[in-house]
């Protein structure tokens, strides 16, 4: 009897813990389901619907809004972005919750590269080649962000970009699809943390949904027409990596793919993002786009806009009022569904579930926590960190670099050379006090003991005048070493910003001449969110770091490099052209039938008649204060069936002086196949550090995957064949070569 009792009350144990445990799985979806039962069809068009809070405006505000505050009151507002600050954005809430039913907003932003600590500009972290520090830089930006009332950041941008002229290519990471994944990786889970529902996460959205990054010429906003081939080679990658990682939300695309806006391409949203990849978070649109389908001309008004958008898979319109405009007629006339609807609310609900705002819709409005969170000194430790290894050294003759602390005297030079809120680059926002922006000059003079430090200006950005030059002269020729920091106008780059002419301005080039005739010993800074040309200084000037928009700890990190307090590391993750005539340029090209000789003119098939055909610095280049040595590359068998694996072994010795981090870099060719495979493809790399004559065996897997590819039908396949294995120090430094052959 005891025992049938025993055996009862463990049944009941065994009916309870499930309901537990499946009762919290299933919650979310029941309670989603719950609420969409009890909501008004104008309340669901209005949860699909975001308004821009006005302030940080990135687009045209819809001028027929009225008073942004009673349309929440009024349930029509899903999200609002562009309002952040506990104090703010607890009075959207509190409007919200004077709604019927008392939906909590969504508040989103562009936290794209820190929030009250800026770090270094998205393409400069790229050069870090450092996951760890890139996912740390985001997981800061969302710390700080979730606790000054921020749900929802609009990044990472994972947008490939093989076009310098491009404003927004500052924005992303670079060219190279395998490198873009692991960066997209990295950045959703320092974005995402520990997962929604943590008070320091905030969701991803990965943008934008595609093609954006191959506009026509560069130009901003421009059609984009390539192949589905090298869509699905190149460009999706980076999205899929992103939504493997878990990113809630994506944002499509202001650019048309092929004839069709993004924003309102099925192919993109319904077949292949939720479709065949089955991605459950939401989209969003970009600002405003579901209305400039109209100026697209691929609908004739804003009711045709909303329609082809939602039924394409545009769950959430920014900013376009098209949605709220129209939604409910087009369900009256049947041209939408209200099946289509529920489904975008069912995911934005979800969403707000997973962030806990319904349980407490005040969770990330808690002021002191804000006051206790932002700028925390942990913070600005990792903005010098990731800024430091951002760095890029081009070039180093004569060993300039790095500098001795004990010099007489430092020329400081160049308009970039005490500027401050510029370091933070475009996409940064206005939270934070300028003064704890570290200058190039500062952050010299916190460095130095003695050492006097001569400062002259020498020229503006873009100056007519060379008024300046004497002084520059003058100071460089009294000193032991010049510093000369230049480079674009901070503007020059981000969102609408693109240049024909990428060039550091004539005017610089020429000071750089003019304190080069001094023949003091010269390091040159580069700042910019691109690639630039700079054919003369890359000639002339013994050492070269390109120092991007490094944020608030450029100074520091950059004093960091200089005086070799840290060995840079740096590697390009991005092409950089002798010329705008030269673009697109990028690595992984096809060799074509006549692939050309790199000397003009002297061999047949030429480069470009007057130029070369290589790139100025290639990508993955970058250099050490110290050498490497590569050698006994080792495979261990030559013949790989599909499902085996190739390991593959090689030593890295430091062979200089100082201990530093070399990124070691695998490339694959699959030497003939159909369609055809690029010269070189990036597949692995490896940061190592090494102290002087320390050598490591570095070892990387070959499996199918690596070796796979899509097929003219789209789909991946492998092709047995011979493969060409490149390791080395850059794209265009190869050190060590071996090949195998995948058999069937
Ligand atoms: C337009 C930009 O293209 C997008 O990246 C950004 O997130 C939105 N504006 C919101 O500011």
């Amino acid at each position: 009897m005891k025992s049938v009792k025993l055996i009862f009350l463990f049944c009941l144990f065994c009916i309870f813990s499930f309901q537990v445990v499946f009762g919290q799985r299933n919650s979310i979806p029941e309670k989603v389901e719950k609420l969409l039962k009890k909501m008004t069809l104008a309340e669901k068009i209005g949860q699909l619907n975001q308004y821009s809070g006005n302030w940080e405006a990135t687009g045209p505000i819809t001028t027929n809004v009225g008073n942004k505050l009673d349309a929440v009151k009024r349930g029509e507002v899903g999200s609002i972005l562009n309002i952040y600050g506990v104090e703010h954005t607890t009075v959207f809430q509190q409007a919200a919750m004077q709604s019927r039913l008392k939906i909590p907003l969504l508040f989103g932003q562009d936290v794209i590269h820190g929030f009250s600590i800026t770090f270094p500009v998205p393409l400069a972290e790229a050069a870090s080649w450092d996951m760890k520090a890139i996912e740390k830089s985001a997981r800061v930006a969302a710390t700080e962000a979730a606790a000054s009332g921020v749900h929802w950041t609009f990044a990472p941008m994972v947008d490939i970009a093989r076009d310098p002229r491009w404003g927004r290519v500052m924005e992303g990471a670079g060219e190279d699809p395998y490198l873009g994944s692991l960066i997209a990786t990295a950045r959703v889970h320092g974005f995402q943390g520990m997962g929604l529902g943590n008070l320091d996460a905030v969701m991803a959205c990965a943008k934008h949904f595609t093609g954006y990054g191959d506009v026509i010429g560069g130009r901003e906003y421009n059609s984009v027409d390539m192949s589905l081939h090298t869509l699905w080679e190149v460009y999706l990658p980076p999205f899929k990596a992103a939504l493997d990682a878990g990113a809630a939300t994506f944002m499509n695309s202001f650019n048309d793919l092929n004839g069709v806006p993004a924003t309102g391409n099925k192919y993109l949203q319904r077949d292949i993002l939720k479709g065949k990849w089955g991605f459950k978070g939401f989209v969003v649109s970009d600002w405003g786009s579901i209305g400039e389908m109209i100026n697209h001309g691929y609908v004739k008004d804003s009711y045709e806009a909303a329609q082809v958008a939602i039924n394409a898979g545009n769950d959430m319109d920014m900013e376009s009022d098209s949605y709220l405009k129209n939604l409910a007629k087009l369900v009256a006339d049947k041209k939408v569904s209200e099946r289509v609807i529920d489904e975008a609310v069912r995911r934005i609900l979800t969403k707000k579930y997973e962030l806990g705002l319904f349980s407490d819709p005040y969770r990330y409005s808690d002021a002191d926590r804000e006051k206790r969170i932002l700028n925390r000194k942990e913070h600005v430790e990792a903005a010098r960190d990731v800024a430091k290894k951002s760095i890029v050294l081009l070039k180093n003759e004569h060993q300039v670099l790095p500098l001795s602390k004990n010099l007489n005297s430092i020329a400081i030079i160049g308009p970039m050379a005490k500027v401050k809120q510029e370091l933070k680059g475009t996409w940064s926002l206005n939270v934070g006090n300028v003064n704890d922006i570290v200058s190039v000059y500062e952050g010299i003079q916190q460095q130095v003991g003695k050492t006097k430090l001569l400062y002259a200006k020498g020229c503006d950005v873009t100056d007519t005048s060379r008024a300046g030059f004497a002084e520059a002269y003058k100071i460089a020729s009294q000193a032991d070493v010049v510093v000369m920091a230049m480079g674009e106008q901070f503007d020059w780059t981000g969102e609408a910003k693109s240049r024909s002419n990428i060039h550091l301005p004539a005017i610089q080039e020429d000071l750089i001449k003019a304190v080069i005739a001094t023949g003091k010993p010269l390091v040159v800074l580069l700042m910019a969110g691109r690639p630039m040309v700079f054919n003369y200084t890359a000639d002339h000037a013994p050492a070269i770091l390109y120092t991007w928009w490094l944020g608030n700890q450029a100074g520091n990190a950059i004093a960091d490099v200089l005086f070799g307090n840290y060995n840079p590391a740096g590697k390009l993750p991005i092409t950089f052209p002798r010329s705008e005539g030269q673009i697109p340029i990028y690595y992984n090209y096809f060799n074509t039938g006549r692939p050309a000789h790199d000397d003009v003119q002297t061999n047949y098939p030429p480069s470009y008649i007057d130029l070369s055909n290589t790139p100025r610095f290639a990508f993955g280049h970058g250099l050490s204060y110290t050498t490497f040595n590569y050698t006994n590359l080792q495979i261990n068998k030559k013949n790989m069936k599909k499902k085996e694996t190739i390991t593959v072994t090689f030593n890295i010795t430091n062979t200089g002086k100082y201990a530093g981090e070399e990124v070691a870099q695998f490339y694959l060719r699959q030497m003939v196949a159909q369609p055809l495979r690029p010269v070189k493809e990036l597949k692995g790399f490896e940061k190592v550090m090494l102290e002087p004559n320390e050598t490591k065996t570095i070892t990387f897997t070959i499996n199918s995957d690596k070796l796979s590819f899509y097929n003219e039908q789209l789909e991946k396949i492998t092709q047995a064949g011979e493969f060409s294995l490149m390791v080395g120090s850059a794209s265009d430094d190869i050190r060590l070569q071996d090949n195998f052959t995948l058999v069937d």
